[in-house]
């Protein structure tokens, strides 16, 4: 795997970016990291997979955090910088956060991300990753890492309007390919998949002293 720090945001594609996300709430960018990366990213999630080394995802947060079978079936893990591949994402992401930030001020502070794994019947029913007035997650990133995905698999993102009246999109969790959303704002779920399907979460946080708010643990 060659050194990729760099996402490929080429002027247009970071005006295009902006743009959807202050028009609409949400932009869907193909190929947006390298294959290399996402192979890399990939492998690991399966070497995870193999040693047992995944949790089954919960909702909520803190003492609110519960596992919830009949809202989400995925398993996940934490990135935190242990591989070559993590540290290349994570820097990637930390590009995105700057030209976030020294475009629409939008003082993104930190940023989490966890792999996760969907097997055969997996979902992730329609939510929102933040509240209002909760502000903590203010963007939220999905990177898919699965290759030759096909399109009668299941395992779609489906994007929403605000108040949930309208499909606004249906994505196919294709290798590469980048979506972000306004999380307060964009609500969203994953369809049942009848492959295994992996991707990366991943939001961009306000300073929690700059919120109002103790940090919660995960
Ligand atoms: C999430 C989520 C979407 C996806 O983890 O909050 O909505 O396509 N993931 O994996
Ligand atoms: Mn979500």
């Amino acid at each position: 795997m060659s050194l990729d720090l760099t996402l490929d945001l080429t002027p247009t594609k970071l005006d295009l970016l902006l743009d959807n996300l202050v028009e609409h709430g949400w932009f869907e960018w193909p190929n947006a990291v390298s294959d290399s990366l996402c192979e890399a990213l990939l492998a690991e999630v399966e070497t995870y997979d193999e040693e047992g080394a995944l949790q089954r995802a919960g909702v909520g947060r803190g003492e609110l955090h519960q596992l919830n079978r009949d809202v989400r079936r995925d398993q996940i893990k934490w990135l935190n910088s242990r591989t070559a591949a993590q540290v290349q994402y994570l820097a990637q992401m930390a590009e995105l956060q700057m030209q976030l930030n020294r475009a629409l001020f939008l003082g993104l502070f930190e940023y989490e991300s966890h792999f996760a794994l969907y097997k055969k019947g997996d979902f992730y029913k329609k939510h929102l990753d933040s509240f209002r007035g909760n502000a903590n997650r203010m963007v939220t990133t999905v990177l898919y890492l699965n290759p030759n995905w096909q399109a009668d698999w299941g395992g779609e993102l489906v994007i929403y309007n605000e108040d949930s009246s309208q499909t606004l999109a249906t994505v196919l969790p294709e290798m590469g390919k980048l979506v972000v959303f306004m999380s307060e704002q964009i609500p969203h779920e994953v369809l049942p998949t009848l492959h295994p399907r992996v991707s990366v979460a991943g939001w961009f946080r306000l300073n929690n002293s700059i919120a109002g708010n103790i940090d919660p643990a995960r």
